[in-house]
């Protein structure tokens, strides 16, 4: 939708603007500082308040850690039915949203609300990068190994719960994996000489993955058997619960995909499952994926995992094995 603005007059402090789908906006303020700014919110997910302010916020956070930087402030942005619902689950939200502002090391400055038909919550974060350090999703390059930081399938687990077809056990790690910054896994891969970063969201592994290749003019050589995905999701897509917005990424995604003769359609569809609150999918040269995942595990990234990597012939094309 952005793309329809009309151009303006190019700014060479603008280090990361629209033209390129990236996480975030970066623009550069000194020569040691670019302030990485973006916004999400969204309806209710889940039906506990006080998790949903949680995975709002570590949604909203996200695109700051997928550029390699470090938040800084947060303002609150709230729709609310005031005469519908009791104010004191809008307590719930924002208090469970502070709390992971408060895990990340930012803080709140201030937000706005208004009366609304039914609830929103997100987030406008503001963040900082050195200006030579910014990971955009357009830096990968060919011998580079590929590293996913949460499991995917979320969007069908999601879905499942409108349905109650979750086990208590699902529904506890779906959300605990929502709920999760990606904090340490972007400060562990700071150390390391990330070439490109985005985090799975609305577009699902691929989608994500075939910006990442497009941005670059690369290929993507990916292993499903080592894409990390939520238990039960397969059996939960068998039985047909799999959302709209997952199969319009798999329509989407047709001319940029190919697909083994092993994985069939149920599987297909889970690696274009939209996801709220993904993880972080890096592009690090080869030689260091192996210290890189050690370390992202020992930091308690436990879904991290390799799971490709980037090749320079069918560029533009990702190749799921
Ligand atoms: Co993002
Ligand atoms: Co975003
Ligand atoms: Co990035």
């Amino acid at each position: 939708m952005l793309r329809h603005l009309p151009k303006t007059v190019p700014d060479p402090n603008l280090l990361v603007g629209l033209d390129t789908s990236d996480d975030a906006g970066v623009y550069k303020i000194s020569e040691d500082t670019a302030l990485i700014q973006t916004v999400d919110y969204f309806t209710p997910i889940v039906d506990d308040p006080r998790m949903f302010g949680q995975i709002a916020a570590a949604n909203a956070l996200s695109d700051v850690y997928a550029m390699g930087g470090k938040p800084l402030t947060v303002l609150n942005i709230v729709g609310f039915p005031v005469s519908k619902l009791d104010m004191s689950i809008l307590a719930d939200i924002l208090s469970g949203a502070s709390e992971k502002v408060q895990e990340s090391g930012a803080v709140l400055v201030g937000g706005h609300s208004i009366d609304d038909q039914e609830p929103k919550f997100g987030m406008a974060v503001t963040g900082i990068t050195h200006p030579s350090k910014v990971w955009t999703n357009s830096g990968a390059k060919p011998g580079d190994a590929l590293i996913l930081t949460k499991p995917i399938g979320v969007g069908i687990q999601t879905t499942a719960i409108k349905r109650d077809g979750l086990t208590e056990a699902q529904l506890e790690e779906v959300m605990s994996v929502m709920a999760t910054l990606n904090k340490k896994a972007s400060e562990v891969l700071q150390a390391f000489d990330v070439h490109a970063c985005t985090d799975i969201t609305g577009f699902g592994l691929l989608g994500h993955a075939k910006e990442m290749t497009c941005g670059a003019g690369v290929g993507f050589n990916l292993r499903f058997d080592q894409v990390p995905i939520l238990e039960g999701t397969r059996s939960l897509a068998e039985q047909g619960i799999v959302p709209g917005g997952t199969k319009a990424n798999h329509r989407w995604l047709k001319e940029n995909v190919v697909y083994a003769d092993t994985i069939d359609e149920i599987n297909q569809w889970i690696l274009c499952d939209a996801v709220t609150s993904g993880g972080l999918l890096a592009s690090v040269p080869k030689e260091q994926a192996e210290e890189a995942l050690r370390k992202l595990k020992e930091a308690g990234v436990t879904y991290a995992s390799l799971i490709g990597e980037v090749v320079d012939d069918h560029p533009n094309c990702i190749h799921v094995q």
